[in-house]
């Protein structure tokens, strides 16, 4: 019955979309595949351009637009233009880039990722939905599924982490929040997976730089979470703007078919005519020196990109293109089909306005419960990344407290990097924060500034001021905090980045706390009184005097509009941390790329000594180890695993199943929760392995002094990987579990799986 009904709608929906097309010109369809910017109020010249028909779609501007803020009504007036104004009244695609959060803002996705919570993470990206859909707006640009693990680049903040495995659960659960059940109900959006692909291993961490791999390496780590999120449903899925093995991503036909297929195929901003300065032409390397962009929107439709986001290249330049030859009719069908079937898909034909209800804003847009929301999982994003002698939580009263940094009274930079829609004065310091949760004494003093350097200032306050530089001396504001210090029994420094150090174009050579911090809280150490830093940033920081000198460590990323209160709550107590991180920690920045998951090599050398010369851990001036290893993370209670049980030592055949369990045991005095981690490694292979690959992971509550037993099921799948002809292959012969706490520390059981 499900299946009859599917079969009518999608035959519904092609006789609908046959019929509509039958009666475009050349004109409107190419008019389909355009994709522009738009501010509210609309200007008049695009309002004209829609009511021609030469528009398919609007993005928010970053800057100046107003998409959402004012409630629907003014976006409704623009697609009332394309509904009643134009020819045929296609309606419009209404884009925003909707990361973490609209009006509601929630943890960057870096952070978001740390807490491991599916749930969390589906309702997250519900809300935004909610919020967005509530505006008016219909598609959004996210999830970023990049695999970052170069924290150079400014963009490992909008992803989830390095990890194909944590990635590709984190993709589904984000299309599942984002499109709902129901993609054309009024309060889901169409999702956009990007940035196809291969961008997060952009060379030497810098933005917009190309990434060579092999295709395995490609297969295994970078592909999974866009086969996930298409495997989820995603409605659409938007090119890199780099190039992967020499081809730029928007030219890149043969993986845009092998993967892509049936998902509309977005470009990114003006990334079709920024294959003119990639150096690259068409397929045979001829480009019109004339008029470059001809060839390249030429190149990008035949690759397969059916909008093109602000490149103005497929509206001016296909026409020329049929009428030479270079282009088919289908090919320019195709898209036009694809960007229909999305409209008829989010309901857009049948209920133009559905999406634009004022009475529907007013509850859906930041509605109490969603900032409630909001604090739960932005607690549950922090990561306890060191805590001796259970220095936190702090008590909730009867003590003084200096409360010392350039964060710690900011409500800006909390809400993160592409934080459009959030409205700062609603946002919770870590002050306000504290004032709210505990009722100790308080003393505030800046400290320093977030970074001395002007020329950065500028660039961080590209979209708006969120930086300012104090006009007093240094060395006076680190007296005053110093003063605070000592009047205090424990001193909370709020350190870190602006959110602008991290996000697009936000690249860096140096990844810890500015140097200016650092000699601030240098300074604080010499007071003698106890330190909790609380760091605020978008990537992994390298921190190694700190992990030596400072008692207690709290990463809160940023943590969006209540990471103030949720900050405070763990300060104080008041929540057990359970986040665990997503990328590895470096302790030096010259070790990145740096993952857990990396190959073996001939030379490892014994991880349990002093690597010596000759071997791939040797750093002749350093360490190679991590600062913190993938999956990290302290709880203010203690959790002890049990061995490793299988239910099987030998398995045999493509069926097979496999289950290990362990059983974990809350050893403190505390409530918590605990992600219960479980790896694989493949010892003997045809190709080099990594050393262990995440398999799965269970995130449990345990009450204090209660016992769960975990199951984990593996499957041949879980052991596949691309061999050198590049088939998923698995391969017999001896395999071993490690389940544990993190990446580093796992108890472990070995099977032989036979064919
Ligand atoms: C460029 C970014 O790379 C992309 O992620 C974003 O969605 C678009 N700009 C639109 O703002």
């Amino acid at each position: 019955m499900k299946d009859r009904r599917a079969v009518q709608d999608s035959s519904s929906m092609t006789n609908f979309i046959d019929e509509l097309m039958s009666k475009m010109s050349l004109k409107e369809k190419l008019g389909q595949l355009n994709l522009l910017t738009s501010n509210v109020p609309i200007d008049q010249n695009r309002a004209d351009e829609i009511r021609k028909g030469n528009v398919g779609g609007l993005l928010g501007g970053l800057i100046d637009c107003s998409f959402g803020i004012n409630g629907p009504a003014q976006l409704r007036t623009i697609q009332e233009i394309a509904v009643h104004e134009s020819r045929l009244g296609i309606p419009l695609l209404l884009a925003y880039d909707v990361i973490h959060g609209h009006q509601t803002v929630f943890p960057i996705p870096l952070g978001l990722s740390c807490s491991w919570d599916m749930d969390h993470i589906e309702t997250a990206a519900r809300i935004a939905a909610r919020e967005a859909s509530a505006s008016g707006i219909n598609w959004v640009f996210s999830p970023m599924v990049d695999i970052g693990r170069d924290p150079r680049w400014g963009r490992i903040a909008e992803g989830s982490g390095e990890d194909p495995h944590l990635g590709s659960q984190i993709a589904r659960a984000m299309i599942r929040g984002l499109q709902g059940k129901d993609l054309s109900s009024p309060d889901s959006v169409m999702a956009c997976v990007k940035h196809f692909a291969g961008y997060g291993a952009a060379e030497g961490g810098r933005d917009y730089n190309n990434a060579d791999m092999s295709s395995s390496r490609f297969q295994d780590i970078y592909l999974p979470p866009f086969l996930a999120a298409i495997d989820a449903g995603t409605g659409s899925a938007m090119m890199s703007f780099s190039a992967l093995n020499g081809v730029p991503s928007h030219a890149d036909r043969e993986r845009l078919e092998q993967v892509l297929s049936g998902v509309l195929k977005v470009s990114d901003f003006n990334g079709i005519p920024e294959m003119i300065a990639h150096g690259i032409g068409d397929e045979e390397g001829q480009i019109d020196e004339a008029d470059p962009l001809q060839t390249m929107s030429e190149r990008a439709l035949r690759a397969g990109v059916q909008m093109d986001m602000m490149g103005y290249g497929f509206v001016t330049r296909l026409e020329k293109a049929l009428a030479a030859g270079r282009i088919s009719q289908q090919q320019i069908d195709s898209a036009c089909r694809a960007v229909l079937k999305a409209k008829y898909k989010l309901g857009l034909f049948a209920a133009p306005f559905a999406r634009f209800d004022e009475k529907k804003a007013v509850h859906s847009i930041l509605a109490p419960d969603y900032r409630h929301t909001a604090r739960e999982i932005a607690g549950d994003s922090c990561v306890l990344l060191k805590n001796e002698n259970a220095l936190l939580p702090l008590p909730k009263s009867g003590i003084t407290v200096a409360v010392v940094g350039p964060l710690a009274d900011d409500k800006k930079n909390v809400l993160g990097p592409w934080s459009f829609q959030g409205d700062s004065r609603t946002a919770v310091s870590v002050l306000e924060g504290i004032r709210n949760v505990a009722e100790v004494k308080m003393i505030y003093a800046k400290g320093s500034n977030i970074v001395e350097d002007r020329r950065m200032v500028e660039l961080l306050n590209f979209a708006g001021p969120k930086v300012d530089i104090d006009p007093r001396e240094p060395d006076e504001m680190i007296a005053e905090a110093i003063r605070a210090a000592n009047a205090s029994d424990v001193v909370i420094a709020v350190l870190g980045e602006a959110a602008e150090m991290s996000g697009e174009s936000a690249s860096r050579l140096d990844i810890g706390i500015p140097d200016n911090q650092r000699t601030l809280l240098k300074a604080l150490g010499k007071t003698g009184k106890p330190i909790v830093l609380v760091t605020m940033n978008g990537r992994p920081l390298t921190l190694p005097w700190e992990k030596d000198h400072i008692p207690a460590i709290l990463v809160s990323w940023f943590g969006g509009m209540e990471a103030g209160n949720a900050i405070a709550d763990i300060l104080f107590g008041e929540r057990n941390p359970s986040g665990k991180l997503s990328a590895t920690w470096p302790s030096h920045v010259g070790q990145v790329p740096l993952s857990y998951y990396h190959a073996n090599t001939g030379r490892p050398g014994n991880p349990k000594e002093d690597p010596g010369k000759y071997t791939t851990r040797c750093y002749l001036d350093g360490s190679s180890d991590p600062l913190f290893p993938f999956g990290f993370g302290l709880s203010y209670t203690s959790f002890a695993y049990g061995p490793v049980e299988a239910d099987k030592t030998v398995l045999t055949g493509d069926d097979d199943v496999l289950t290990v369990s362990i059983t974990v045991t809350n050893t403190g005095g505390r409530d918590g929760t605990e992600v219960v981690q479980m790896y694989v490694t493949d010892p003997v292979a045809s190709v080099v392995r990594p050393v262990r690959m995440l398999k799965g992971f269970q995130k449990i509550r345990l009450r204090a002094g209660e016992k769960k037993t975990v199951s984990f099921s593996i499957t041949t799948r879980d052991i596949e990987f691309c061999d050198s002809r590049l088939l998923p292959v698995w391969e017999a012969g001896k395999f071993v579990i490690g389940i544990g706490t993190n990446s580093n520390e796992l108890n472990t059981a070995e099977v032989v799986w036979n064919k």
